[in-house]
Protein backbone atom coordinates (compact mmCIF):
# COMPACT_ATOMS: atom_id res chain seq x y z
CA UNK A 1 0.00 0.00 0.00
CA UNK A 2 1.38 3.36 -1.10
CA UNK A 3 -0.19 6.43 0.79
CA UNK A 4 0.24 10.21 -0.73
CA UNK A 5 -0.18 13.50 0.86
CA UNK A 6 0.21 16.79 -0.51
CA UNK A 7 3.63 15.77 -2.86
CA UNK A 8 4.91 18.10 -4.97
CA UNK A 9 8.47 18.61 -7.12
CA UNK A 10 9.40 22.03 -7.45
CA UNK A 11 12.68 22.16 -9.92
CA UNK A 12 15.35 24.60 -9.32
CA UNK A 13 13.16 26.11 -6.47
CA UNK A 14 13.84 29.67 -5.50
CA UNK A 15 15.47 30.35 -9.19
CA UNK A 16 14.10 32.15 -11.99
CA UNK A 17 13.94 28.87 -14.02
CA UNK A 18 11.54 27.13 -10.98
CA UNK A 19 9.01 24.57 -12.37
CA UNK A 20 6.03 23.44 -10.45
CA UNK A 21 5.96 19.95 -12.08
CA UNK A 22 3.80 18.44 -9.34
CA UNK A 23 2.01 20.24 -7.18
CA UNK A 24 0.05 19.19 -3.52
CA UNK A 25 -0.68 15.52 -5.04
CA UNK A 26 -3.09 12.94 -2.37
CA UNK A 27 -3.24 9.42 -3.36
CA UNK A 28 -3.69 6.63 -1.97
CA UNK A 29 -2.94 2.82 -4.29
CA UNK A 30 -3.52 -0.39 -2.81
CA UNK A 31 -1.66 -3.98 -4.02
CA UNK A 32 -2.79 -5.92 -6.78
CA UNK A 33 -3.65 -2.92 -8.79
CA UNK A 34 -3.30 -1.20 -12.10
CA UNK A 35 -3.07 2.18 -11.71
CA UNK A 36 -2.83 4.52 -14.94
CA UNK A 37 -1.71 8.14 -14.96
CA UNK A 38 -2.89 10.21 -17.93
CA UNK A 39 -2.23 13.55 -19.21
CA UNK A 40 -0.33 16.52 -21.73
CA UNK A 41 2.84 16.35 -22.39
CA UNK A 42 4.51 17.93 -19.36
CA UNK A 43 2.25 17.48 -16.92
CA UNK A 44 3.92 15.67 -14.48
CA UNK A 45 3.58 12.14 -14.92
CA UNK A 46 7.19 10.93 -14.97
CA UNK A 47 7.84 13.18 -11.99
CA UNK A 48 5.27 11.53 -10.36
CA UNK A 49 6.79 8.06 -11.35
CA UNK A 50 10.24 8.83 -10.56
CA UNK A 51 8.71 10.28 -6.61
CA UNK A 52 6.75 7.26 -6.15
CA UNK A 53 9.65 5.04 -7.31
CA UNK A 54 11.72 6.42 -4.71
CA UNK A 55 13.96 7.90 -7.80
CA UNK A 56 13.48 11.62 -7.18
CA UNK A 57 13.08 13.46 -3.74
CA UNK A 58 9.94 15.82 -3.28
CA UNK A 59 10.45 19.06 -2.82
CA UNK A 60 7.13 18.52 0.26
CA UNK A 61 5.22 15.99 0.76
CA UNK A 62 4.87 12.34 2.40
CA UNK A 63 4.73 8.85 1.07
CA UNK A 64 4.15 5.95 3.29
CA UNK A 65 4.91 2.45 2.22
CA UNK A 66 3.42 -0.05 4.11
CA UNK A 67 2.95 2.24 7.36
CA UNK A 68 6.55 3.47 6.90
CA UNK A 69 7.15 7.13 6.37
CA UNK A 70 10.07 6.64 3.60
CA UNK A 71 11.45 9.78 2.62
CA UNK A 72 12.94 9.62 6.08
CA UNK A 73 14.78 6.79 5.58
CA UNK A 74 18.84 7.44 4.09
CA UNK A 75 19.63 7.22 0.51
CA UNK A 76 20.88 3.87 0.91
CA UNK A 77 17.65 2.77 2.23
CA UNK A 78 15.63 4.35 -0.67
CA UNK A 79 18.00 2.08 -2.93
CA UNK A 80 18.01 -1.07 -1.47
CA UNK A 81 14.19 -1.00 -0.68
CA UNK A 82 13.73 0.18 -4.86
CA UNK A 83 16.35 -3.26 -5.81
CA UNK A 84 14.07 -5.15 -3.66
CA UNK A 85 10.61 -4.45 -4.46
CA UNK A 86 10.42 -2.67 -7.73
CA UNK A 87 10.70 -2.54 -10.99
CA UNK A 88 11.19 0.38 -13.79
CA UNK A 89 10.44 0.77 -17.52
CA UNK A 90 11.68 3.77 -18.39
CA UNK A 91 10.45 6.72 -20.53
CA UNK A 92 13.73 6.69 -22.18
CA UNK A 93 14.47 3.07 -21.98
CA UNK A 94 18.35 3.36 -20.37
CA UNK A 95 19.61 0.67 -21.80
CA UNK A 96 23.08 -0.01 -21.97
CA UNK A 97 24.01 0.13 -25.82
CA UNK A 98 27.27 -1.51 -26.18
CA UNK A 99 26.46 -4.06 -24.05
CA UNK A 100 24.14 -7.21 -25.01
CA UNK A 101 20.40 -7.52 -24.39
CA UNK A 102 21.07 -10.50 -21.68
CA UNK A 103 23.66 -8.55 -20.53
CA UNK A 104 21.56 -5.60 -19.58
CA UNK A 105 19.01 -7.64 -17.85
CA UNK A 106 21.73 -9.88 -15.33
CA UNK A 107 24.23 -6.98 -15.09
CA UNK A 108 22.00 -4.93 -12.57
CA UNK A 109 22.26 -8.07 -10.56
CA UNK A 110 25.50 -7.74 -9.48
CA UNK A 111 24.17 -5.24 -7.08
CA UNK A 112 22.40 -8.25 -5.08
CA UNK A 113 23.26 -11.11 -3.45
CA UNK A 114 22.26 -13.49 -6.25
CA UNK A 115 24.32 -15.07 -8.45
CA UNK A 116 23.25 -13.14 -11.87
CA UNK A 117 23.95 -16.52 -14.04
CA UNK A 118 21.24 -17.98 -11.62
CA UNK A 119 18.66 -15.68 -13.62
CA UNK A 120 19.63 -16.78 -17.17
CA UNK A 121 16.94 -19.09 -17.89
CA UNK A 122 13.95 -16.92 -16.47
CA UNK A 123 15.38 -14.04 -18.38
CA UNK A 124 15.34 -16.17 -21.70
CA UNK A 125 11.43 -17.29 -20.83
CA UNK A 126 11.03 -13.94 -20.38
CA UNK A 127 12.55 -13.07 -23.96
CA UNK A 128 10.49 -15.92 -25.31
CA UNK A 129 7.46 -14.46 -24.37
CA UNK A 130 7.86 -11.30 -25.25
CA UNK A 131 9.13 -12.17 -28.96
CA UNK A 132 12.77 -11.33 -28.16
CA UNK A 133 13.80 -15.18 -28.60
CA UNK A 134 17.74 -15.25 -30.27
CA UNK A 135 17.97 -11.79 -29.53
CA UNK A 136 19.49 -12.25 -25.66
CA UNK A 137 22.90 -12.14 -27.28
CA UNK A 138 22.45 -9.10 -29.88
CA UNK A 139 24.01 -5.69 -28.73
CA UNK A 140 21.40 -3.36 -27.75
CA UNK A 141 22.41 -0.73 -30.26
CA UNK A 142 21.54 -3.36 -32.75
CA UNK A 143 17.89 -3.50 -31.75
CA UNK A 144 14.98 -2.08 -33.07
CA UNK A 145 13.45 0.66 -30.75
CA UNK A 146 10.02 -2.09 -30.11
CA UNK A 147 13.07 -4.55 -28.87
CA UNK A 148 14.94 -2.39 -27.31
CA UNK A 149 11.81 -0.72 -25.27
CA UNK A 150 11.05 -4.88 -24.28
CA UNK A 151 14.71 -5.97 -22.92
CA UNK A 152 13.63 -2.99 -20.72
CA UNK A 153 10.48 -4.94 -19.93
CA UNK A 154 12.75 -7.91 -19.33
CA UNK A 155 14.96 -5.68 -16.90
CA UNK A 156 12.43 -4.90 -15.10
CA UNK A 157 10.47 -8.08 -14.09
CA UNK A 158 13.34 -10.83 -13.97
CA UNK A 159 13.73 -9.55 -9.96
CA UNK A 160 9.86 -10.32 -9.23
CA UNK A 161 9.42 -6.87 -8.33
CA UNK A 162 5.92 -6.42 -5.87
CA UNK A 163 5.29 -2.88 -7.95
CA UNK A 164 6.65 -1.89 -11.25
CA UNK A 165 6.48 1.58 -12.70
CA UNK A 166 6.36 1.98 -16.19
CA UNK A 167 6.84 5.11 -17.83
CA UNK A 168 4.70 5.40 -21.24
CA UNK A 169 5.76 1.39 -21.72
CA UNK A 170 4.04 0.48 -25.05
CA UNK A 171 5.03 4.05 -26.98
CA UNK A 172 7.56 2.03 -29.05
CA UNK A 173 5.65 -1.20 -29.85
CA UNK A 174 3.54 -2.50 -32.26
CA UNK A 175 0.16 -3.59 -31.67
CA UNK A 176 1.00 -7.19 -31.21
CA UNK A 177 3.72 -6.69 -28.76
CA UNK A 178 1.51 -3.96 -27.06
CA UNK A 179 -0.96 -7.14 -26.49
CA UNK A 180 1.76 -8.96 -24.85
CA UNK A 181 2.37 -6.15 -22.63
CA UNK A 182 -1.07 -5.69 -21.76
CA UNK A 183 -1.60 -9.58 -20.62
CA UNK A 184 1.57 -9.12 -18.72
CA UNK A 185 0.23 -6.52 -16.66
CA UNK A 186 -2.53 -8.11 -16.40
CA UNK A 187 -0.92 -11.31 -14.88
CA UNK A 188 1.22 -9.61 -12.63
CA UNK A 189 -2.29 -7.88 -11.37
CA UNK A 190 -3.20 -11.60 -10.73
CA UNK A 191 -0.29 -12.05 -8.97
CA UNK A 192 -0.87 -9.49 -6.10
CA UNK A 193 1.66 -7.80 -7.92
CA UNK A 194 1.16 -3.50 -8.06
CA UNK A 195 1.65 -1.71 -11.66
CA UNK A 196 1.29 2.09 -12.08
CA UNK A 197 2.06 3.27 -15.25
CA UNK A 198 1.76 7.07 -17.15
CA UNK A 199 -0.24 6.03 -20.93
CA UNK A 200 -2.14 7.11 -23.18
CA UNK A 201 -2.79 3.93 -24.86
CA UNK A 202 -6.29 3.21 -24.58
CA UNK A 203 -6.27 -0.43 -24.45
CA UNK A 204 -3.64 -0.26 -21.63
CA UNK A 205 -6.16 2.40 -19.84
CA UNK A 206 -8.93 0.23 -19.99
CA UNK A 207 -7.33 -2.69 -18.04
CA UNK A 208 -6.47 -0.20 -15.41
CA UNK A 209 -8.16 -0.45 -12.11
CA UNK A 210 -8.17 3.24 -11.51
CA UNK A 211 -7.01 6.02 -13.85
CA UNK A 212 -5.89 9.27 -12.87
CA UNK A 213 -5.27 12.77 -15.26
CA UNK A 214 -3.15 15.08 -14.30
CA UNK A 215 -2.72 18.96 -15.89
CA UNK A 216 -0.24 21.17 -14.76
CA UNK A 217 0.99 19.24 -11.78
CA UNK A 218 -2.37 18.25 -10.35
CA UNK A 219 -4.39 15.32 -10.47
CA UNK A 220 -7.16 16.48 -11.87
CA UNK A 221 -9.96 13.79 -12.10
CA UNK A 222 -10.30 9.54 -10.96
CA UNK A 223 -12.03 7.16 -12.99
N1 LIG B 1 15.15 17.82 -14.47
C1 LIG B 1 14.29 18.81 -14.72
N2 LIG B 1 14.63 20.10 -14.54
C2 LIG B 1 13.75 21.10 -14.77
N3 LIG B 1 12.48 20.91 -15.20
C3 LIG B 1 12.09 19.65 -15.40
C4 LIG B 1 12.96 18.53 -15.19
N4 LIG B 1 12.28 17.39 -15.48
C5 LIG B 1 11.05 17.78 -15.86
N5 LIG B 1 10.92 19.12 -15.83
C6 LIG B 1 9.71 19.91 -16.12
O1 LIG B 1 8.68 19.48 -15.25
C7 LIG B 1 7.42 19.40 -15.92
C8 LIG B 1 6.90 17.98 -15.81
O2 LIG B 1 7.75 17.11 -16.56
P1 LIG B 1 7.48 15.54 -16.67
O3 LIG B 1 8.63 14.95 -17.39
O4 LIG B 1 7.14 15.02 -15.33
O5 LIG B 1 6.17 15.53 -17.59
P2 LIG B 1 5.42 14.33 -18.34
O6 LIG B 1 3.97 14.44 -18.00
O7 LIG B 1 6.08 13.05 -18.02
O8 LIG B 1 5.63 14.68 -19.89
P3 LIG B 1 5.76 13.72 -21.19
O9 LIG B 1 4.36 13.21 -21.48
O10 LIG B 1 6.25 14.64 -22.24
O11 LIG B 1 6.72 12.63 -20.85
C9 LIG B 1 7.70 19.87 -17.34
O12 LIG B 1 7.37 21.23 -17.41
C10 LIG B 1 9.19 19.66 -17.52
O13 LIG B 1 9.73 20.58 -18.44
MG1 LIG C 1 7.12 11.66 -19.17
Amino acid sequence: MIDVVGLSKRYNQGTANEVRAVEGVNLSIGEGKIIALTGPSGCGKTTMLSMLGLILTPTSGEITIDGERVLLNSDNWKTCFRRDNFGFIFQHINLLYRNTAMENVLLPLYSLDAEPQAYAAKAEELFERLGLKDRGGRLVETLSGGEQQRVAFVRALIKDPKCIFADEPTVFVDEETSKVINRIFMSLRDAGKTVIMSTHDSELIKIADEVYRMSSGRLTDRH
